[in-house]
């Protein structure tokens, strides 16, 4: 499922760079090569992180 239509980012696209190392919801969004768009994923994408956070074991800042 996407979390982000503008940029074509999905569920699975953010869990992957969780696991190669992206610590917050700011390196995720540079790993996935982000630009800006509408804005209505922001909620969703902090959602997604978390949990690929803790399905990875690890925890930083959602900023
Ligand atoms: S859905 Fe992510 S910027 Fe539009």
């Amino acid at each position: 499922m996407y979390v982000c239509i503008c940029n074509a980012v999905s569920e699975d696209d953010v869990h992957d760079c969780v696991s190669r190392g992206a610590h917050s919801v700011r390196e995720v969004k540079r790993a996935c090569g982000w630009r800006p768009g509408c804005g209505n994923c922001a909620r969703r994408l902090a959602e997604v992180f978390s949990q690929a956070q803790a399905s990875s074991g690890t925890e930083s800042s959602a900023a």
